[in-house]
């Protein structure tokens, strides 16, 4: 075996020496594109995260912060009456409350989903589908679910994050207005089946990597899959469709990869 400080066996022929210096320069400009590839996938992750920070600072002013400052206002109003407060009027305060309650669960969730997969895989799917359905109009039919609530936490995330990003697809590509999530558990593996009626695609073609070098999506999900042993199988033609069906052994959570 070679020592790491050895230097690399440099040929002595002319011919072979030529083939040498063009397979370090290719190697060279290989590296110089790596490079460039992972400076943009840098920039591209900054700016996204720079959006979503914009994002979250909008919606705690504009809901959790409004519906408190007008709740202050309205508690307020009741204080400086001389008599005791009507039922209605503390009503009103309450529903505010109430408001901000929901709306500060559906943050948390937003920034970390992993809170509510403790509840369980149904809840954060159905949480999910609730705010696809009010942002885009998706609606989202699920089944099943609770077979994954033995799951070990990261398989319940990994299961989550990817039907998620199987109805966002859905959402930005397929053009239809409904989706179904089936979670099913057969054997030793669970699946999650997210299919949608809209135009399909060729996933031979829109797939492979040198075709669609700004879509990362599906590529990062068969990776993470692949990881714990996992697959994911996509089922699409252009005008039939889409179904894509995730499977994981349901004990991968323990064994170490
Ligand atoms: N449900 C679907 N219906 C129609 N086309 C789809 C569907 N899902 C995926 N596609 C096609 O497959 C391509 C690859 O999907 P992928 O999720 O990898 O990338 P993306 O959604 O374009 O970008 P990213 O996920 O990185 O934000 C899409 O660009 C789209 O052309
Ligand atoms: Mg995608």
């Amino acid at each position: 075996m070679k020592e790491l400080n050895e230097t690399p066996d440099i040929p002595s022929d002319k011919a072979q020496l030529n083939k040498y210096a063009e397979d370090l320069s290719r190697l060279y400009i290989l590296e110089k594109e790596r490079r460039k590839e992972l400076e943009t996938l840098a920039l591209e992750m900054s700016t996204m995260q720079e959006r979503e920070r914009g994002r979250i600072a909008d919606q705690l002013h504009d809901t959790i912060g409004q519906s408190l400052a007008l709740a202050r206002v309205k508690i307020g109003m009741i204080l400086q009456l001389d008599r005791a407060p009507k039922k209605d009027e503390l009503m009103g305060i309450d529903e505010l409350i109430q408001k901000t309650i929901t709306s500060t669960r559906n943050l948390l969730f937003e920034i970390n989903p992993n809170v509510l997969l403790e509840l369980g895989l149904t809840d954060a799917l159905e949480w999910f589908a609730e705010k696809t359905h009010e942002k885009h109009g998706l609606i989202i039919d699920i089944s099943g679910g609770a077979e994954a609530d033995i799951l070990e936490q990261s398989l319940k995330i990994l299961l989550f994050t990817g039907a998620r990003e199987l109805l966002t697809n859905t959402v930005k590509h397929a053009q239809t207005e409904r989706a179904e999530v089936i979670v099913e558990r057969s054997g030793d593996n669970i699946s999650v089946k997210v299919q949608d009626h809209g135009i399909g695609f060729n996933p031979s073609e829109r797939l492979s990597r040198s075709s669609n070098e700004l879509s990362y999506g599906l590529f990062n999900l068969r990776q993470r899959l692949f990881l714990k042993g996992g697959s994911l199988d996509i089922y699409s033609s252009p005008g039939n469709g889409t179904s894509a069906v995730i499977t994981l052994p349901a004990g991968s959570g323990t064994r170490r990869n």
